[in-house]
């Protein structure tokens, strides 16, 4: 068979191909061509009766032949894919240039945002992230901080109790956690609790049954309030972005000795706002030196140890971030809330 023959027999083929009108079309054109006994086999089988010079160039004309149909029935096969899915779109009706229906994405809740930022300001100064029970033992929120059953401090903590003999309960604060802390690691070390605290109290605008706090506790040699005040400072200027003035003034809290409570220059006014109520001041958080009371009932010798504790607010510290003015919408679960704060 000459070059021009085997030209013919594919453009015959290709012809054939491009006339198919379905896969059955395109089954009948593979069966007279390439399968056994089809135009390209029987070419291949006139070979050995060839002088030797024109087996070769018959042997490849008849491989390109094969593969030319191949591809072209392949081709052929996608283009009649496309034409039946596009009349199944027509009959359905469907338009492919419409946007598509959005998914609802969720988001983060602002109390995860604000924690996750101050978890990463933490932990860049070296601090651990620790966890506690919600559920709690008396010794542990109550006993170990100092806070024995007769204690007035007590009446601060409205407490949800667990059972009937009053040793178990919902932690009133995430202080307990100091404890569990000094018991399991040995000074020095620095750490941050944020957690889930609940207060059987009524409920307003600014108490809520189930709030936040992050409490910190830093333990080691010479420790000193000088301490303190740097991190609170350092703390401050990550989460403001500017260097903020702090002030202590006394308090009282039976885990620390001495104890304050740190206010911080308000950082959304010059002269006095509405958040501030006119004092140019924000409380932000109560704080001490660690009572050696409470170091010991820890494990840890108040003789070679220091260190300081600070319990932020931080259902507040969201509030004063996002100008929320109701500490119910926190906990609320409504979802017109939540959207607003997407991320
Ligand atoms: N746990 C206290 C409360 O919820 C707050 C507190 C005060 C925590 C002083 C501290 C601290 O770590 O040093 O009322």
């Amino acid at each position: 068979m000459s070059p021009e023959e085997l030209g013919q027999v594919q453009a015959e083929a290709l012809g054939r191909v491009k006339g198919a009108a379905g896969a059955a079309d395109l089954l009948g054109i593979e069966r007279d061509y390439l399968e056994k006994g089809g135009v390209v086999a029987k070419i291949l089988a006139s070979i050995p009766s060839l002088a030797p010079e024109q087996r070769r160039e018959l042997g490849s004309g008849a491989n390109r032949l094969k593969q030319a149909i191949q591809k072209a029935i392949e081709e052929r096969e996608g283009e009649l894919a496309a034409e039946e899915l596009e009349r199944e779109r027509k009959a359905q009706g469907f338009d492919p240039t419409l946007p598509s229906a959005q998914p609802r994405r969720g988001s983060l809740h602002p109390v995860t945002q604000v924690t996750r930022e101050l978890e990463d300001i933490f932990a860049s100064m070296g601090y651990a992230i620790l966890d506690g029970p919600e559920v709690e033992l008396d010794y542990y929120n109550f006993e170990a901080l100092n806070i024995p059953k007769d204690h007035p401090a007590r009446e601060m903590y409205d407490t949800f109790w667990c059972d009937r003999n009053n040793h178990l309960l919902l932690r009133t604060h995430t202080s307990p956690v100091q404890i569990r802390a000094l018991e399991r690691f040995d000074p020095p070390f620095r750490a941050i609790v944020p957690g889930r605290c609940f207060r059987n109290e009524t409920v307003d605008a600014s108490h809520e049954h189930t709030f936040h706090q992050m409490e910190g506790l830093v333990v080691g040699k010479g420790i000193t309030v000088g301490h303190l005040i740097g991190t609170m400072k350092t703390f401050l200027r990550e989460m403001f972005q500017r260097d903020l003035e702090v002030r202590l003034r006394p308090g009282y809290f039976p885990f620390v000795e001495p104890g304050f409570e740190l206010d911080v220059r308000c950082p959304f006014c010059e002269g006095g706002c509405s958040v501030c109520k006119r004092t140019t001041w924000i409380e932000l958080c109560p704080c001490g030196m660690v009572h050696p009371f409470v170091l010991r009932y820890g494990g840890v010798d108040p003789e070679q140890y220091t260190g300081f504790a600070f319990g932020l607010g931080l259902s507040r510290l969201v509030m004063l971030r996002f100008q929320i003015d109701d500490i119910r919408h926190l906990m609320g679960g409504d979802l017109r809330f939540l959207e607003q704060f997407g991320c």
